[in-house]
């Protein structure tokens, strides 16, 4: 195969025209509209409150503390109170803006531009609803809500409200995703007559989150197809470029289940007879591997390695996250097969997986004129009239300021770009909108209908 350089790339790839291309159009077309420097040029940077100061309220902050021109974190509810200290030192929030649950934040007048929703599933409606009707923008993580009723509720306060509303779906702002898109809409491909999408969650990943973890329970949080893979199903919607007329899913829970449990196993690894047999011990995890813990105490304590192994200790004797992975009340399927069934006719499938040894969405796209296989780290693009074969990967795209964002860079693109819709009251600069996520939950909720036994699902949006 060739190697080429990123600039050869992008031109023979159809996303930017041969000849002179101006670096700043180019950074735009690539990183998806919008999109301008790691700077925007505010004249202040917009102010938000964060709701829910974990992990997707850090990375956020994260983002504040990098671009302070762009953004300053002034309030915080938090009711864990070492992360609502963490977050308040870090963002140097006054004592007066510091709360414990997000209602008391929305009791009071407006004091920010925005509100980040970064709760708990079941903490994203309400607080979003209230926080629009007081006039706050908001940066909503997904899923957007626990149930189709609830999404469309959110869209028609939006719409009556004329506020600016993003939605987390931060794997549309990775340049890789944007390149695929763009390749697909220049008609490189033809058309598109099927795809295959496959989420790998990577079996740690799995037992962490889905099975001990905060999503353990689809009724308390959400299904699976909604809390892991709307992210995939909206990248499919979003690539395919049309409606989702038809969907349908099978999956389930076989494994982690109290009849598979080892012979002679505890109710928690610590106090286990076989846990060093066992490869979904607890204690390996977090203990010896030191994997995920950042989820498992209220802040962790790098640079005091002994208040760390304390902090697990006590995590593993009080928590989900020391219980046997096998005597969980845990509901989440381990694997998703889905067929769909798009306005043109285009079919395609998508497979979410908890037993992978790997993590890295894949995406292989099947078009008249030509195909395309992608690994998230790469991707290539084969013309069967030239029969020749292209590759992408991240060296010929430009991740210029934002190196340290999770999701292919899509953390960090979505926060600017989001920032900007705010600053411009332009709803147009952003792609992750309320009523594009809408869309793409609905197959979700329809996927989990169908799951259920609902047989295949029309759907009318
Ligand atoms: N966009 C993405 O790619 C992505 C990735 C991971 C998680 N998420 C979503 O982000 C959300 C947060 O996930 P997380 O991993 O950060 O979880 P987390 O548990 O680390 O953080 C949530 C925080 O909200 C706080 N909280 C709970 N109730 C509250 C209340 N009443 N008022 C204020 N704060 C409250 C919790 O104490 C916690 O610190 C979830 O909905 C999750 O699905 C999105």
């Amino acid at each position: 195969m060739e190697k080429v350089t990123r600039r050869e790339a992008l031109v023979r790839l159809g996303i930017v025209a041969g000849g002179a291309v101006a670096l700043s159009a180019l950074n735009s077309r690539v990183w998806g509209s919008g999109y301008k420097d790691s700077v925007n040029n505010f004249d202040r940077p917009l102010t938000a409150i964060t709701l829910g100061a974990g992990n997707r309220g850090t990375v956020y902050g994260d983002y504040a503390a990098g671009f302070p021109d762009d953004l300053d974190i002034v309030g915080v509810a938090e009711p864990i109170v070492e992360r609502n200290d963490f977050h308040a030192k870090t963002h140097d929030i006054p004592d007066e803006n510091r709360f414990v649950t997000w209602e008391h934040v929305l009791e009071r007048p407006k004091f920010a531009d925005m509100v980040i929703v970064s709760m708990p599933d079941d903490l994203h409606h309400e607080p979003c609803i209230q926080a629009m009707r007081l006039g706050y923008d908001v940066l909503l993580e997904k899923p957007m809500a626990q149930s189709e009723a609830e999404c469309r509720e959110i869209l028609k306060v939006q719409q009556e409200t004329g506020r600016v509303v993003g939605i987390a779906h931060v794997l549309r702002y990775a340049p890789y995703f944007i390149d695929m898109r763009d390749i697909v809409l220049s008609g490189k491909l033809g058309r598109i007559v099927n795809m295959q999408h496959m989420e790998p969650v990577e079996w740690r990943h799995m037992m962490h989150s889905y099975v001990r973890g905060n999503w353990h329970d689809s009724t308390v949080t959400t299904p699976i197809i909604l809390a892991k893979s709307c992210h995939d199903l909206d990248i499919m919607r979003w690539i395919m470029d049309e409606p989702c007329d038809k969907i349908t899913g099978f999956g389930g829970l076989s494994f982690y289940k109290r009849e598979n449990a080892p012979e002679g196993s505890g109710d928690r690894c610590l106090d286990c007879a076989v846990e060093e047999d066992c490869a979904y011990s607890a204690k390996q995890m977090y203990m010896r591997d030191k994997e995920r813990i950042y989820a498992i105490m209220p802040v962790v304590p790098y640079d005091e390695p002994e208040k760390l192994d304390e902090l697990i200790l006590h995590s593993l004797k009080t928590t989900n996250y020391g219980r046997c992975a096998f005597k969980m009340e845990n509901d989440q399927p381990e694997h998703l097969a889905c067929a769909m069934e798009f306005r043109s006719g285009a079919t395609a499938t998508f497979n979410m997986d908890g037993f992978t040894s790997y993590h890295g969405r894949r995406t292989r796209l099947m078009g008249t004129r030509g195909d395309l296989v992608g690994d998230m780290d790469t991707f290539t693009y084969t013309d069967y009239m030239t029969r020749k074969a292209f590759s992408w990967d991240i060296s010929i795209s430009d991740v210029k300021g934002y190196e340290d964002s999770g999701h292919g860079g899509g953390d960090y693109r979505f926060v600017s770009d989001l920032l900007n819709a705010v600053y411009h009251r332009d709803e147009s600069l952003l792609t992750s909108t309320v009523a594009a996520s809408v869309e793409s939950h609905v197959m979700g909720f329809r996927i989990e209908k169908s799951r259920k036994g609902g047989g295949v699902q029309e759907i009318n949006i």
